[in-house]
């Protein structure tokens, strides 16, 4: 009938030793010690709370100074002599589109532009647009031209495929790309080339011009 609690008396461990009595250098030691804890911790939370401080400034800094990237927006897309019996040599495509910038207080260079056509994927033109300008906040540009002739290239099996479209389906879809090198302007400070890619979807009704659907969209705009 042995209990747990029941150890013989002889394995008791020994009762704890009185502590024992200590040197003053002991004391002076422990208030040293305790004492470089404090100031090292109480570096440790200054330090602490200035790296806090240094990134919210930051944080704050960039999202009010993060450039937004520029809004294209399509207005006006047309193709003429799209008509049987007519050469892809006599058509012509027009373009109208709109670049903003939206920031606040950061201008945009542009350096360079090109438009470009595309039908089924295939690239069907391009040509550079306007010379390279300086966009001021808030302010849009107008991007519009025309392909022809030398800048209009259509092969005659996509010749024939977007007639079969107008008869078809009485709407012929492409897609129009601007491709910009553009920099940003943050009061002096300049970013970088950043190559600007914006890709409009635009189709095109029996008539040639673009149907209501796709007028004054927005281009999703990335960068590469
Ligand atoms: C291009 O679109 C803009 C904005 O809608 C318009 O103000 C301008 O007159 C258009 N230009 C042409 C040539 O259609
Ligand atoms: C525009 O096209 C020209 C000639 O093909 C090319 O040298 C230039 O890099 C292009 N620009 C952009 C921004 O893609």
């Amino acid at each position: 009938m042995q209990g747990r609690d029941h150890i013989p008396i002889s394995n008791r461990p020994d009762p704890k030793p009185f502590s024992r009595r200590h040197t003053p250098r002991y004391y002076v030691q422990r208030v040293r010690d305790s004492l470089s804890t404090r100031v090292s911790k109480f570096i440790c939370a200054t330090l602490l709370s200035f790296l806090a401080v240094v990134a919210i400034i930051t944080f704050v800094l960039w999202i009010s100074l993060r450039p937004h990237r520029p809004r294209v927006h399509v207005h006006g897309f047309s193709i003429s002599g799209l008509n049987p019996g007519s050469e892809f040599n006599n058509a012509q495509i027009y373009f109208n589109l709109t670049t903003r910038n939206s920031n606040q207080n950061i201008g945009i260079y542009y350096e360079n532009m090109n438009g470009s056509a595309y039908y089924r994927d295939h690239n069907i033109g391009s040509k550079p647009l306007l010379r390279p300008f300086f966009q001021e906040p808030k302010k849009t540009t107008v991007v519009g031209g025309v392909l022809g002739g030398p800048t209009l290239k259509i092969s005659d099996a996509l010749w024939t495929d977007m007639l079969g479209d107008k008869k078809a389906k009485r709407t012929v879809v492409f897609r129009f790309d601007l491709t910009a090198m553009i920099k940003f302007k943050i009061s002096m400070w300049e970013s970088k080339h950043h190559r600007m890619h914006a890709n409009c979807d635009v189709a095109v009704g029996p008539d040639g011009s673009i149907l209501d659907a796709y007028r004054d969209k927005r281009c999703p705009v990335y960068f590469s």
